[in-house]
């Protein structure tokens, strides 16, 4: 991000904690709470967003070198990603053209492909190279029987895929001006940590709200991330169907005594992008976290959420560097102070802290919220003027089905 951009976002939060004022939209909404149950919203939403929109699958540091793969299987379309032996990332149907089985699980390292059930077998770069017993199963066009290739893109350290062959990938027209502003995130140097996996009963718009407002952060998370962040602040902006959410870290206030050229934003507050339609883009000082979150195409009250983490060389080898390193650093003790002042934590501290954060605090409330919606009596919900992010993220969605926008509240 531009340095001046930088310096006008920490100095609006530095606005808002010092008049005790958090961003102001001016405007309220209800949203109807059909939103989180109804089959055919979810049918709709399934077919548009996840099965005919580029996907967000990671990062380059998931694919570190030629002749590695990872696979993914969220969002209806079976996908093996891999770096092909010249370096490019290709992405194909996760399946055999003998008669359809996964050819890989999971993510590793493999220069060739071998189908498990009858060991047809495809290169990184998605030939089909062999077939056992050729002679006994009957002559095969290797040539016209490779992987189904899906388009694949890797841009500033992004990889996407869109699920359909003849699918198009425009990342100008999808991320707009954020595409230059996330180039200087530099996630292509990142290296992959590890993922937590949560599966919750929670319609994947409520999982995506609940990073939607800073409103909750010195009352849900008080005793944990209120205790790094400020809470009831925000520095917003939309950008095409996507947002920048900004909020200040307690250590924004070591800037105030230092000159604006040195400011720098991460650290000091926590970026946070909204890629449509389903990513929350977590950039930490030396790290991002990957949060993409998946509805359950067979229940709109379920969800499923990655949180993929990704660090700087720098900060693996200082966590490795770290006295404190490999000592068990839980939610429950993270907090505290001697703890946090010590020093740089382990990697494993920083992901479980911040991944147990949404399952145990987050999720638990998008549950309850879905049991409200699910019963029905409770016919909307309220998004205060303090929420902008949650108006436009749904506001966005219903255009995008063909909805109307959510009702306005008189004042
Ligand atoms: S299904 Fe893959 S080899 Fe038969
Ligand atoms: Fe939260």
């Amino acid at each position: 991000m531009k340095h001046d951009l930088q310096v006008s976002i920490l100095k609006e939060l530095m606005r808002q904690l010092d008049a005790g004022k958090n961003v102001d939209s001016g405007v309220q909404y209800r949203n109807p709470t059909s939103a989180y149950v109804c089959p055919d919203i979810a049918n709709k939403e399934w077919a548009a967003f996840f099965q005919n929109h580029p996907q967000l699958i990671g990062l380059s540091g998931d694919l570190p070198q030629p002749g590695t793969y990872v696979t993914n299987d969220d969002f209806g379309t079976p996908v093996l990603a891999t770096r092909d032996l010249d370096g490019k990332f290709r992405a194909f149907l996760n399946a055999c053209r003998h008669r359809g089985a996964r050819v890989a699980e999971g993510r590793g390292d493999a220069k060739r492909f071998s189908c498990p059930f009858h060991a047809w077998t495809y290169s990184a770069g998605g030939e089909l190279v062999s077939i056992p017993q050729e002679d006994q199963f009957g002559a095969i066009d290797k040539s016209c029987h490779g992987l189904i290739e899906l388009p694949a893109k890797e841009s500033n350290g992004l990889l996407w895929v869109h699920p359909q062959p003849d699918g198009k990938i425009d990342l100008e027209a999808q991320l707009g001006p954020l595409l230059e502003e996330m180039k200087t995130l530099n996630c292509q140097d990142l290296t992959y940590v590890g993922e937590s996996v949560i599966h919750k009963n929670l319609n994947w718009k409520l999982a995506n709200d609940t990073f939607g407002e800073t409103y909750h952060f010195q009352k849900l998370h008080r005793n944990t991330l209120g205790q790094i962040f400020y809470g009831d602040n925000l520095a917003y902006e939309e950008i095409g169907r996507n947002h920048r959410f900004v909020f200040a870290a307690k250590a924004i206030d070591q800037l105030r005594d230092i000159p604006e050229q040195e400011w720098e934003l991460r650290g000091h507050a926590n970026l946070l992008y909204f890629l449509f339609p389903n990513i929350q883009f977590n950039v930490g000082r030396d790290s991002i976290a990957l949060i993409k979150i998946y509805p359950d195409p067979d229940h709109p009250g379920r969800s499923l959420t990655r949180v993929g983490h990704y660090f700087s060389e720098e900060a693996i080898t200082a966590a490795a560097n770290d006295a404190n390193a490999g000592e068990t650093v839980t939610r429950e003790n993270v907090y505290d102070g001697e703890v946090r002042e010590n020093a740089i934590l382990s990697l494993e501290a920083i992901t479980e802290v911040f991944d147990s954060t949404i399952e145990q605090e987050d999720y638990v409330m998008g549950e309850h919220q879905q049991k409200a919606a699910e019963n029905g009596l409770l016919d909307h919900v309220i998004f205060g003027r303090n929420e902008p992010a949650l108006h436009h993220y749904h506001n966005t969605f219903r255009d995008a089905l063909g909805m109307p926008p959510l009702e306005k509240i008189s004042p």
